[in-house]
């Protein structure tokens, strides 16, 4: 018998049967049956990523899995609120106190040094973009406030490294003292060109500017004018701007230049711990797959052990 649910379309790929029919495979979402797999065998309009439909089908097992198999559906073109949206997407919620965490330790740290000044600075100036961005649309920390909890991560993390080595005689003989407060401002700072990269809402999409621009090259932008507006020192200068430009350490992964001094390779150390914990933690959340391990991940080339 034909069953209904409501679901938001948290995800979807079109494909093509051995007969050369497309069909769907989505990725749906509500709050009492969680994240489902669905196939769509017959399409009679374009479903979108981020709208609500009323499913109609049946269960089924494909391979051991349970999935639902989609007969008929409609758009719901109701207004539907944000936070339902997000209820039934089971989006992360994440405290505006993580963002006053921010704040803290740079001025518990240190309250007058330089760099802590200007983080914060940026930081407050840009507060109500930085709430409410997510830092990427699928992946890792892909929800509202995503940003400012991964710019957080980072931040710790870098911190945490930098503090060890700091302390070590390979660090302290060789290379001199790590700058901490370029540190930590460049772990808080590495991504905020995210703020005009993504729509934020629960279900993130690319912005114009963030497709035809990318996240780097708008941060690169953004810090570079607050550098110079608050007239900050040359060297500062140029080794934040470094930071932002090579976070993400080569080329193919988008960064114009590779990390040349130790400050700059922590960060982007500190950026791969931060996405990939939050990357395991998004595919435990939404596998749909029975038994030991996930649905296979195509971004990390593997499935993950849950037992
Ligand atoms: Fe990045
Ligand atoms: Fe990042």
């Amino acid at each position: 018998m034909s069953e209904e649910y409501m679901f938001v379309v948290k995800d979807l790929s079109k494909g093509t049967t051995k007969r050369g029919s497309p069909f769907y495979s989505l990725m749906l979402s509500n709050e009492t049956e969680g994240t489902v797999s669905a196939k769509v065998w017959e399409i009679r309009e374009e479903i979108k990523r981020g709208s609500v439909y009323h499913f109609y089908g049946k269960w089924q097992t494909y391979q051991g899995n349970r999935q639902f198999v989609v007969e008929n559906y409609d758009l719901i073109k109701d207004q539907i609120s944000p936070q339902k949206l997000s209820d039934m997407a089971g989006v992360k919620s994440v405290s505006v106190s993580v963002f006053d965490e921010m704040i803290k330790i740079l001025e518990e740290i240190d309250g007058t040094n330089e760099a802590h000044v200007f983080t914060k600075n940026v930081l407050m100036k840009h507060k109500d973009k930085i709430i409410s961005a997510p830092a990427a649309k699928s992946i890792h920390h892909n929800f509202p406030g995503g940003l400012m909890l991964h710019l957080y991560e980072v931040g710790m993390i870098s911190m945490m490294i930098g503090g060890f080595f700091s302390n070590t005689p390979i660090v302290k003989d060789s290379y001199g003292k790590i700058d901490n407060g370029l540190l930590l401002s460049g772990g808080l700072l590495h991504d905020i060109g995210k703020i005009e990269t993504y729509t934020h809402n629960a279900l993130p999409e690319y912005t114009d500017v963030g497709l035809l621009e990318g996240h780097i090259p708008i941060g690169y932008a953004l810090i570079k004018e607050e550098l110079e507006e608050q007239k900050m020192d040359e060297m500062f200068k140029s080794k934040l701007l470094h930071i932002m430009l090579s976070h993400h350490e080569r080329q193919e992964w988008g960064s114009p230049v590779a990390p040349m001094f130790i400050e700059a390779q922590l960060v982007h150390y500190a950026d791969q711990i931060s996405s990939k914990v939050a990357t395991f933690d998004s595919i435990f959340t939404d596998d749909t797959h029975d038994g030991n391990w996930t649905d296979f991940n195509r971004n990390l080339n593997r499935s993950l052990f849950k037992e």
